[in-house]
């Protein structure tokens, strides 16, 4: 197998949004937590870029702060981090103009002038993505041995993601471009990989001939949390299910690589995508449910609804939970239902995939009195990483064949010590590091993506489907319910 991952070795990274929210919350987090596992080389230079001006010493205190409130303050020491702020530096730029980047080409060389290539991670609002690789590639600072991390949403729609895209390749080739979905980098996400093609038990069972039904839940608790102007007019099938779901569901239904090689996934997946059923206006109302959360409960504490958040607009018709039954149209899936869910303000934080195969052919027990049940594998991605086999068992004793449901716990917890639980992004960043973007989207399945979500959201529009209301705290509307009821089948909960 020919390795694809870059052996460049780059020797800076420069992250523009420097000060903003997710690079306070995950990013600088992360990367201390990389140095104090002594996974960055001892030159590796950081530098932080954003238009507000800050020394050094003031932007670094800004960084000192952000580790130390987050998770990986537990792993705080001022060993490390003196060690940390002796790689940052922070550069005032004006990323949209080529000459505004000059005061970044001061800190990190020439291009012709540098030893090694430089990571530029773009933790921007999304619209500026295809603006500042212009401008780097104007300015010369994009050379074939950079890279470029951008993260979803890639877009609003598939002509908006084909032009960034086009942006990005202006400067920068496909193989340097690092699309994060962060769902990519969570463990457990990976650890689907592992279950599916680690092991040789599950893959004669993984297709049509014994599988019912797939379902795939994302349900969060929490609201808008004060990001309203982004997402109304968004809603939960272009934040949630065009991203994080969809690749959930890439993972599942994909055939097996011919590696882990960035080609060899990436192919897999993005054929996964192509054979999505289309849902447009002929079967929209047949295939998804919409709801946007009213006045509730979050936990014990009551919750606005949608419409009365902060900043809100009264009117609104952004969806807050979707839920969809997909086909995949291939020799592999044909007639399998994946139903679909997710949702702000539902009742639990879960995140779950239940694969329900088909019932046992006969019943040889019905004369003694047992029903069976049928076998289902129930993986948890969220709050916490389990995987559970159910099969039907005796209960001992003496009172005959009376059989019940097992869980056989294939948790990863009791298997290994752990240790401390990462941040997803501290796994893509490393990735990034070391060249390798098996788990990043590549350009033509995000458009792949986005041209399935179109179809769903142009139907929507021409039957004039509107979300219905669901109390704040509850498992979305009821209609949702009745979507896998409708065809024999029932929401694990
Ligand atoms: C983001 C969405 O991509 O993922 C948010 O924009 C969502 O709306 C978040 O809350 C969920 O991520 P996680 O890791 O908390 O499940």
């Amino acid at each position: 197998m020919i390795s694809e991952s870059s052996t460049s070795n780059c020797g800076a990274l420069v992250l523009f949004g420097a000060t903003g929210d997710l690079a306070r919350r995950m990013l600088w987090p992360s990367l201390y937590a990389l140095d104090h596992d002594g996974l960055l080389s001892p030159e590796f230079r950081l530098i932080g870029a954003a238009h507000s001006a800050h020394t050094d010493e003031e932007f670094i205190a800004r960084v000192k702060e952000a580790v130390l409130k987050s998770a990986n303050g537990k792993i705080f020491n001022d060993e490390t981090f003196d060690r940390f702020a002796k790689r940052i530096r922070y550069v005032s730029v004006d990323a949209l103009a080529p000459d505004g980047l000059m005061p970044l080409e001061q800190v990190i060389g020439k291009k012709g002038d540098r030893k090694s290539g430089v990571i530029y991670y773009l933790s921007t609002a999304p619209k500026l993505f295809g603006p500042i690789c212009r401008a780097l590639g104007q300015s010369g600072l994009a050379g074939r041995s950079c890279r470029v991390v951008v993260e979803k949403p890639i877009g609003t729609d598939v002509v908006t993601a084909r032009e960034t895209n086009a942006a990005i390749a202006s400067a920068f080739d496909e193989t340097q471009v690092y699309r994060i979905d962060h769902y990519l980098g969570k463990e457990a996400v990976q650890n689907l990989l592992a279950l599916r093609f680690g092991n040789s038990i599950f893959e004669p069972l993984w297709n049509a001939n014994n599988i019912e039904h797939v379902q795939i839940t994302v349900a969060e608790t929490v609201g808008v949390e004060g990001r309203w102007a982004y997402y109304d007019g968004v809603g939960a099938l272009r934040d949630m299910v065009q991203s994080h779901v969809l690749q959930l569901l890439c993972l599942l239904a994909m055939e097996p690589p011919a590696g882990f090689t960035p080609s060899a996934v990436r192919n897999e997946k993005v054929k996964v995508l192509w054979s999505l059923r289309p849902i447009d206006e002929t079967n929209v109302a047949a295939n998804t449910v919409t709801g946007q959360y009213s006045a509730g409960f979050s936990g014990s504490v009551s919750a606005p609804g949608y419409r009365e958040e902060e900043g809100a607009n009264t009117v609104s018709d952004t969806e807050t939970f979707v839920a969809l039954r997909v086909e995949i149209d291939n020799w592999r899936w044909a007639g399998v239902p994946f139903y679909l869910r997710t949702g702000k303000r539902m009742q639990k934080r879960l995140s779950e995939i239940v694969v329900q195969f088909k019932a046992a052919p006969y019943n040889i027990f019905a004369d003694v009195g047992a029903t069976l049940t049928s076998n289902r594998l129930h993986i948890q991605l969220q709050p916490d990483e389990m995987i559970t086999l159910t099969l039907m068992h005796k209960q001992p004793g003496l009172h005959g064949m009376k059989l019940s449901e097992v869980g056989l716990d294939l948790s990863l917890g009791s298997a290994f010590a752990t240790g401390r639980r990462r941040i997803a992004y501290e796994r893509m960043i490393l990735d990034v590091l070391q060249g390798n973007s098996a788990l990043f989207v590549r350009g033509d399945e995000v458009e792949a993506a986005w041209q399935w979500i179109d179809g769903i959201v142009k139907g929507w529009r021409t039957t004039g489907q509107k979300p219905k209301l669901y109390g704040a705290g509850s498992w979305g509307p009821s209609a949702a319910i009745g979507l896998p009821e409708r065809h024999g089948h029932t929401w694990h909960e």
